[in-house]
């Protein structure tokens, strides 16, 4: 593969400007356009979407230019793109951009198979073009306030739950891929550890796809972590727990209200405090850090090895084959007599 032009960091706009491109106008995408249209030293160049409809929603919502084919958009002359196009163009729209020098912050999952993701991590390495994953979930304030809580503790476990009902639009994943991923990212940063054991419990009582999951990890430091996800439950909830030898932590991630339990005493007793949450919006937080290091050519605060990394786990958790019992099958709950 070759590389029209090495990436440079920095910005080419005049005034040190970044000049950055949304491609994608979905529901991810338009979000895109929105905060980066109000980013300081980055202009929105455009959005690209081949919808029609689409195109006419952003420039109604953001009032930026669009553009209906890739090509259209990188005449432009773009520092960096953010691609919120579906999981399976990932890779090809990547290593588009990736060739012509340009800085690429993708949506998680990072790419449909951890072959393409790898391919697109090579391809960023090759053309020194700073690569970051959308794990947008690490810029929640309320996990940043738990990986506060819990730096530098020795930690033994951590449940996190991310339930609700299913989506408007249905992609061709299951929620493993499309809810777990973000999950899975969380455990290997919370941990710094790599998930070396997995255990899943999968099934799937309406969808075609798993729309249940029950997934147990063992990480390389020891820690046992536990994610409960599905698109069954009526209302939204997302919540982590982390307990470690000295603390309890707890964080609510819609609410944002994170508790800290400590000073266990031997009669039981203990004290708890609330923790000071930040109020930013996560995706403005996560587009600074990629601005940041696009200017600056730091390693971004999600990698592309690390979107690789968390795909790979998730992807072993569907591969993995269930243990059979008797009377158990993958295919639905059973109804409980009455
Ligand atoms: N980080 C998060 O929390 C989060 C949340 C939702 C979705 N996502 C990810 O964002 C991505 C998009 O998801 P979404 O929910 O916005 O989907 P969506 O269906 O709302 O939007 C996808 C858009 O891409 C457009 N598109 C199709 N082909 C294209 C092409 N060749 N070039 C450019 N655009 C094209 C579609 O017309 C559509 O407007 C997915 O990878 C998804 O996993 C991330």
């Amino acid at each position: 593969m070759s590389f029209a032009k090495p990436a440079s960091h920095g910005a080419t706009g005049r005034d040190g400007t970044l000049r950055v491109g949304v491609i994608g106008a979905g529901v991810m995408g338009s979000n895109h356009g929105r905060v980066l249209a109000g980013l300081p030293n980055v202009e929105l160049v455009g959005i690209l979407d081949p919808l029609p409809e689409h195109r006419t929603r952003a420039i109604d919502l953001i009032g930026c230019p669009t553009f209906a084919n890739l090509d259209e958009l990188l005449e432009k002359g773009l520092d960096a793109v953010t691609i919120a196009a579906p999981t399976h163009l990932h890779h090809e729209i990547s290593l588009a951009c990736i060739a012509r020098g340009i800085h690429v912050l993708v949506e998680k999952p990072i790419a449909s198979t951890v072959e393409e993701g790898r391919e697109i991590v090579a391809a960023a390495r090759a053309a020194n073009v700073t690569l970051m994953v959308g794990h947008v979930e690490r810029f929640n304030p309320a996990v940043a306030a738990v990986k506060q809580a819990i730096k530098g503790e020795d930690i033994l476990s951590i449940a996190i739950t991310r339930v609700g009902p299913f989506p408007p639009r249905m992609s061709n994943v299951g929620v493993v891929i499309d809810l777990a991923v973000h999950d899975i990212d969380l455990i290997r940063w919370f941990t710094e550890s790599d998930i070396i054991d997995v255990q899943p419990q999968l099934s799937s009582a309406v969808a075609e796809r798993e729309d249940i999951a029950l997934l147990q990890f063992r990480t390389a430091s020891g820690v046992l972590a536990h994610i409960n996800t599905n698109w069954l439950t009526p209302f939204k909830a997302r919540s982590v727990t982390v307990a470690t030898r000295g603390k309890y932590v707890s964080g609510d991630l819609l609410t944002r209200q994170v508790t800290e339990c400590f000073g266990f005493q031997p009669d039981g007793s203990y004290s708890m405090r609330h923790l000071p949450v930040g109020h930013d919006e996560p995706l403005r937080a996560e587009l600074i850090a990629f601005v940041d290091a696009v200017r600056s050519g730091a390693v971004p605060a999600v990698t592309g090895e690390e979107g690789v990394a968390s795909l790979e786990i998730a992807t072993q958790c569907l591969e993995t084959p269930a243990k059979p019992t008797a009377n158990a099958s993958r295919k639905g709950p059973r109804r409980v007599a009455g």
